[in-house]
């Protein structure tokens, strides 16, 4: 039994100091390896940007349901889903409140706008109320 307690005492040990070794490895070789690169290629990996390719294929992936490919609006699961190809709905929604909308959500439960914030970065969010503009000026 003591014996027993020992070798857990050890294994413990062991294990900790290993952790220990491999963090404090690590933190030396990110320290002594970023500092040549990290002018070039290290400056912004917080924030990449968010191209209208890449906004388009989000707003297929997570949006579409509900906003239709034509951004009119899927009737069916999402019938107070405004038609984005409406060009007189554009104009009377500035960014901030397109944002706002998509960061926190309209209304509430089934069939209502979702929030995204915790889902999509504030990049994402802006280049997707870009692409929301994109319906209507298509349209034309
Ligand atoms: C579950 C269905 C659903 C999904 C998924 C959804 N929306 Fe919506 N969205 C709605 C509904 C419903 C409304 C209208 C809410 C209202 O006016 O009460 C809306 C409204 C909006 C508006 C207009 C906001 C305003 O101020 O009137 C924008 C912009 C928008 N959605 C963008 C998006 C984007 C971008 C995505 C994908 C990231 C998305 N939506 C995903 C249902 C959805």
């Amino acid at each position: 039994m003591t014996r027993f307690k020992t070798l857990l005492v050890f294994a413990i040990l062991a294990i900790f100091s290993t952790t220990f070794i491999a963090n404090s490895q690590s933190h030396s070789s990110k320290k002594t390896a970023a500092k040549p690169t990290s002018a070039a290629t290290e400056a912004k990996p917080a924030a990449p940007a968010v191209t209208p390719e890449v906004a388009k294929q989000i707003f297929q992936k997570r949006c579409v349901v509900c906003h239709g490919a034509d951004g009119k609006g899927n009737k069916t699961i999402a019938p107070k889903a405004p038609d984005f190809s409406d060009a007189k709905w554009q104009a009377r929604h500035k960014e901030a409140v397109l944002i706002n909308a998509v960061s926190n959500g309209i209304g509430q439960g089934k069939g209502s706008m979702p929030s995204w914030k915790k889902v999509l970065n504030e990049g994402e969010i802006k280049a997707l109320v870009a692409h929301v503009r994109t319906f209507a000026k298509k349209q034309k």
